[in-house]
């Protein structure tokens, strides 16, 4: 195996069913009860913003991004992110997050929220807030909620429950992208 063995393409629906398995054994079964599952259940996510990896054809990594809000702002949830133990440390999942960032940039989003390690998201641009300055509709904990903000300025102000875009009584958000 080479030391960058990936391509990279855009979700397609026949990707389910892989990148199911791939959650279950990345999640396990505890998956349903986490705090992020909870917050994009039953939306949709963005296929023109979910990427994956592949190695010889074989679906080996993905990331999805689902529209949220935060507050009365519109943003995007980033996971789940999981990489088959084969293929961790290689590189794939910061790049993964880099290729939805750049799409979710490019197509108007502009605050990305995700639950995870500083640590590994720092450096790929998220941060955190003030502790609950978002709150989720399950326990968490404060430290592990990040944002990023795609564009000068979108973070300030940010915060309020985040929650699943369904949620939003009709009109009150004229347009699923943030305009600021
Ligand atoms: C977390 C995960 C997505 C990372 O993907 P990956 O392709 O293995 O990571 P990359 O190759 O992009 O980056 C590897 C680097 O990140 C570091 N890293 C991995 N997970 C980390 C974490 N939770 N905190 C801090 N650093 C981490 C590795 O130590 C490595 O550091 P190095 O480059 O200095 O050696 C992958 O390990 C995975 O699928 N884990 C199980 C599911 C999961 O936890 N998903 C994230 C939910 S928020």
């Amino acid at each position: 195996m080479t030391e960058h063995p990936f391509t990279y393409r855009l979700e397609l629906p026949t990707d389910s069913v892989e990148i199911e398995t791939l959650h279950a054994e990345a999640f396990g079964p505890g998956r349903f009860a986490r705090a992020a599952f909870r917050l994009r259940e039953g939306i949709p996510h963005l296929p023109e913003l979910s990427f994956v990896a592949l190695v010889d054809d074989t679906l080996v990594a993905s990331v999805r991004l689902t529209p949220i809000l935060i507050g009365e702002r519109s943003a995007l949830l980033l996971g789940p992110l999981a990489v088959k133990p084969d293929y961790k440390g290689r590189g794939a999942g910061k790049r993964l997050v880099r290729k939805s960032a750049d799409a979710a940039r490019g197509g108007g989003h502009s605050i990305l929220l995700l639950v995870g390690d500083l640590p590994y998201y720092g450096p790929l641009g998220f941060e955190q807030l003030a502790p609950y300055a978002i709150t989720l509709p399950a326990a968490v904990d404060p430290e592990r909620v990040l944002v990023s903000g795609l564009a000068p300025g979108v973070l300030e102000g940010l915060g309020g429950m985040a929650r699943p875009i369904r949620s939003v009584p009709s009109g009150a958000v004229s347009d699923l992208r943030d305009t600021r």
